[in-house]
């Protein structure tokens, strides 16, 4: 169904204005510390199964819920004194817990499972909306599925203009990447996604922390997703994206050579460098990551660099890669879904 979306800057008016329409069960895209949700009153399901639609998201993939205030999962979820010291710990902010689930939080929430994901997040709009319309709120990441998520009002535009009633700008997305989920209903507690919350700030609270197996890799044939979203496509560009890793002094001349050939074939390329190498591609097509030693700034940029991608409509696309450590695992998860895990060694190869 198509519909007019109001884009508005988000102030007082706007958010009373946003929180009535969660409330009347429509949806409403805002944004976050990590990037734009698209939300929906978590106990409508009707509600609920229209962000699948808007999204084109598969119905078995669940969505994380989001509230103001912890007393506000008391309903919600079973919480555990665990699940309390990382609350104390890292909330408001970009970790997202995975607990046991109550009775009230409906099947399409949750697709199927007996776990929901909770967060509460940091970001001065979304707490006030949370706070206003007094209902939790689900919400997956405001694209259409598949595409990387949006960290700017005007990507979500992009996306999902004529499908949904409402978008709600706060600016920019400071962190960039997604929130972080953490499994706590195992021990010791499982990372499924890394996010904004990092497994050595994790460890400061927690004395073991694994990390899912597909984080860095994809899924082995027969393997089942700790975390239903691990098992699609995401983030993709539409051009082919191929990671290249190894020393700087190795990768960029390998870099140079792959944009060669590919343009010597007539095809459009791009590369993907740190901020303090892009004398090394000169004269080539080419967007800085940010600089190496700044994760935070690469993974704030890094959804809209892909984005950018799309709008030069290259045919290929390779970029350098980061330690995955700190925020580095984020970033390494991310980069590698969107390359499908294509990498190339420039270590074995020259
Ligand atoms: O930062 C974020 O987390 C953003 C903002 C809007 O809060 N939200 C977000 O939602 O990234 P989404 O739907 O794009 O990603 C949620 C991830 C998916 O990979 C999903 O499979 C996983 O969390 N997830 C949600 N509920 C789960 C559950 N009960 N068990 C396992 N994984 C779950
Ligand atoms: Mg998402």
């Amino acid at each position: 169904m198509i519909q007019m979306t109001q884009l508005l800057k988000a102030d007082s008016s706007s958010i009373a204005a946003a929180a009535s329409l969660l409330r009347q069960g429509q949806l409403v895209a805002f944004p976050t510390e990590t990037v734009y949700g698209l939300g929906a009153n978590a106990l409508d399901a009707q509600a609920v199964l229209s962000i699948f639609a808007a999204k084109g998201r598969p119905a078995d993939n669940p969505l994380i819920v989001h509230v103001a205030e912890i007393e506000d999962l008391e309903p919600l979820c079973q919480v555990t004194d665990l699940a309390k010291q990382l609350m104390a710990a890292f909330w408001p902010g970009p970790l997202t817990l995975l607990l046991k689930k109550k009775s009230v939080v409906p099947m399409e929430v949750t697709a199927g499972l007996d776990t929901v994901a909770v967060r509460m997040p940091s970001h001065p709009v979304a707490h006030q909306l949370l706070a206003a319309c007094r209902v939790p709120v689900a919400a997956p990441s405001a694209n259409r599925s598949g595409k990387p998520s949006p960290t700017l009002a005007q990507h979500v535009w992009d996306d999902m203009n004529g499908r949904i009633p409402m978008i709600l700008d706060g600016g920019s997305c400071q962190v960039g990447v997604e929130s972080t989920v953490l499994d706590v209903t195992c021990n010791p507690p499982c990372i499924l996604r890394p996010g904004g919350v990092t497994k050595e700030m994790l460890e400061t609270v927690l004395p073991e922390v694994t990390v899912a197996g597909s984080v860095l890799r994809p899924l082995e044939k027969g393997e089942k997703a700790l975390s239903p979203g691990m098992r699609y496509q995401h983030y993709a560009p539409q051009g082919e994206l191929t990671l290249v890793s190894g020393s700087d002094e190795k990768a960029l001349p390998l870099m140079n050579q792959l944009y060669d050939e590919a343009l010597a074939r007539g095809e459009s390329c791009c590369l993907m460098v740190f901020e303090e190498t892009l004398s090394a591609v000169a004269g080539r097509r080419a967007q800085s990551l940010g600089q190496h030693r700044h994760p935070e700034q690469m993974a704030e940029r890094l959804f809209d660099l892909l984005r950018q991608m799309d709008k030069l409509g290259v045919a290929r696309i390779y970029s350098q890669v980061v330690d995955p450590h700190g925020l580095g695992l984020a970033i390494m998860n991310r980069l590698g879904r969107a390359a499908a895990f294509h990498v190339i060694d420039a270590e074995d190869t020259l």
